[in-house]
């Protein structure tokens, strides 16, 4: 069984993410979208729970994509689960440069290969922080973000 691992912080997940998420599902037979974070920490937007459940919600449509937490090293969690590899998008060469020293470091320490996916175009300005500030100032971020949301950020910060 093919399994990849997409992990984030997802705080929260947009539609870019979600993108990458469905496109994976495609090439692998399982997916596995994983939220990284200490899950009694609540040093972001949304809990780590909270963004897992967002992340179930807008992937619940996809039989074979299913959503988990991580507070540890990445790749204890790819080797305890067997993974084929990890599953990553990049929009530029920013997210280039960002990437590249963690699939390194990652395939040192456990040979465990990162597959990069083309951002959509369409989403390749969207980032979790942006959409978060664009909100707080009374922004319209409808169709970078899942509709539901749009409205947990509505309701989470303002
Ligand atoms: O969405 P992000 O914040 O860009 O994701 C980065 C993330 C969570 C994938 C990275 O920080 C990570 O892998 N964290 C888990 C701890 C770890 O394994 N760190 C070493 C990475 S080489």
């Amino acid at each position: 069984m093919t399994l990849a691992i997409c992990p984030g912080s997802f705080d929260p997940v947009t539609n870019g993410h979600l993108d990458i998420f469905r496109r994976a599902a495609r090439h692998f037979e399982e997916v596995v979208v994983l939220v990284t974070g200490n899950p009694t920490k609540t040093s972001g937007l949304f809990t780590v729970q909270e963004r897992v459940d967002l992340i179930e919600q807008v992937t619940a449509d996809v039989a074979n994509i299913r959503v988990d937490f991580w507070g540890g090293l990445l790749v204890d969690y790819t080797t305890a689960h067997h993974a084929t590899a990890l599953v990553k998008g990049l929009r530029s060469s920013l997210d280039y440069e960002y990437e590249l020293p963690m699939a390194q470091m990652n395939r040192r320490l456990t040979g465990v290969d990162t597959y990069f996916l083309l951002t959509d175009e369409k989403y390749g300005y969207t980032s979790s922080s942006l959409c978060k500030e664009v909100v707080k100032y009374g922004g319209d971020v409808t169709g970078l973000v899942p509709d539901v949301v749009v409205k947990a950020m509505k309701e989470r910060l303002r």
